[in-house]
């Protein structure tokens, strides 16, 4: 019950009793009007002093951040057990700082997503957004898994004497980790179980339900997979080049140089696995275990990044080149995070109850690679001078592209 609830509830207590007492006050007053004004008085000086208590804190570097509780949230197991560890402070620290961050991430990611959903999507209005959102979360990730150094200045051995106190937490319960992970796209199949255990098992129920959510929520994944599939199609119906037959035959040209390195050959046989519908198998071979771009957005992707210095494409190549820099920063975060691990622990089992090292490796694999197609898209691309021209284009909105006559 807040201050304000108490005093009103005080209040309540003190006009009840007054009304009671009126009726013996009349008879001591000279008047009923005397009382009235007493009451009046009484009255008034209780909402001034109401008012006053209702008034927010005058706002100051300390209460706008909240300081009183951030600075206040450092609690040392080690030291509440009479055995106070002085680095398990730098420890509590670094992974509230990595978790403050998360939370930008996915304030960023959640920002992202909606945009792209936007019904009346414009490639050149939008884009814009997103890339500037992308492009935060892809430093954030870089500066955050510098975190990781800072906490390897306290040596193995200091961590040991406070690693019982934390019995069996471990990041593995971080809810926000999780969120990122499925708002990006990670398919719960790619995920590798800790003894028969999937992630939402370590979390409480609330966090099992706000996990669940973002797993039925569309991931940057598929707002992407249907972007790029709208790029694709918009581009080729209007298209008279026809798109498609104008790789075959670029293909053909550069196959056919003989200047070409044995090591460089052109696969033939690769680019006609891509250009029908019907060979088309995308580029992971695991699909089961993952989302895949389909024909679609396949070629929408190849499309910018063939033509990614044409203006109608230019911001378009650059979401593109950001998501990927998202997907590397994020596994360079689990590769750097393994290290880290390993050096603290050897290959002791994790707290969380993981065989610790082996566990965190298998999950810095190609599975896990949300985007892993936009990187092997790269054995499609073709050098400039067997590439077809496109005309000039201009795009009103995504999904509407016009010729100038
Ligand atoms: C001394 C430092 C650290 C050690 C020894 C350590 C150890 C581990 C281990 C062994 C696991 C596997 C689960 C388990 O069995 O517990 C794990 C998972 C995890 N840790 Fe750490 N960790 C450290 C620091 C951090 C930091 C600073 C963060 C930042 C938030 C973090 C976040 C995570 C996350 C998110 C997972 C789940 C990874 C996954 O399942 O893919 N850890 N950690």
């Amino acid at each position: 019950m807040q201050l304000r609830d108490c005093f009103i509830a005080a209040l309540g207590v003190v006009v009840f009793i007054c009304i009671q007492q009126g009726i013996s006050w009349v008879t001591i007053f000279d008047s009923v009007n005397e009382y009235i004004l007493l009451f009046t008085f009484l009255t008034i000086a209780v909402i001034l002093v109401y008012v006053k208590m209702s008034e927010r804190p005058k706002l100051t570097y300390e209460t706008y951040l909240r300081l009183d509780k951030v600075l206040d949230s450092q609690y040392l197991e080690s030291e509440a057990a009479g055995n106070r560890v002085d680095e398990e402070h730098l420890f509590i620290i670094v992974h509230q700082a990595f978790e403050i961050w998360f939370k930008q991430i996915l304030e960023d990611l959640g920002g992202v997503i909606t945009t792209f959903q936007i019904p009346d999507f414009d490639d050149r209005k939008h884009l814009s957004t997103i890339t500037k959102k992308l492009g935060r979360i892809a430093l954030i990730l870089k500066l955050v898994v510098q975190h990781f150094e800072i906490l390897e200045t306290m040596p193995p051995a200091v961590f040991l004497n406070f690693r019982k106190y934390l019995k069996s937490g471990s990041g593995f319960e971080s809810l926000q980790f999780r969120l990122i992970e499925n708002r990006f796209g990670l398919q719960q199949l790619a995920r590798e179980a800790v003894k028969g255990q999937v992630y939402k098992d370590k979390l409480n129920s609330t966090q099992k339900m706000k996990a669940v959510e973002s797993e039925e929520e569309p991931s940057l994944f598929t707002v992407v997979k249907n972007w790029l599939k709208n790029v694709f199609t918009t581009c080729t119906e209007r298209d008279s080049q026809n798109y498609l037959s104008s790789i075959n035959t670029a293909v053909s040209k550069w196959a056919k140089d003989e200047n070409t390195d044995e090591n460089q050959k052109v696969d033939k046989d690769a680019f006609e696995q891509i250009l029908t519908k019907e060979t088309y198998k995308g580029l992971y071979d695991e699909d089961e275990k993952r989302h895949s771009l389909s024909f679609e957005a396949f070629h929408g992707a190849l499309l910018i990044s063939l033509y990614q210095d044409e203006p109608e494409f230019q911001m378009a190549y650059m979401t593109l080149k950001l998501i990927m820099d998202v997907d590397c920063l994020i596994s360079k975060w689990r590769h750097t995070h393994v290290l880290m691990v390993h050096r603290m622990l050897g290959r002791k089992m994790g707290t969380g109850g993981s065989s610790g090292y082996d566990y965190l490796k298998s999950t810095n694999q190609d599975t896990y690679r949300v985007f892993i197609e936009l990187f092997n898209l790269s054995a499609f691309l073709i050098p400039d001078e067997y590439k077809a021209e496109r005309k000039p284009y201009t795009i009103p909105k995504c999904g509407k592209i016009s010729s100038p006559n």
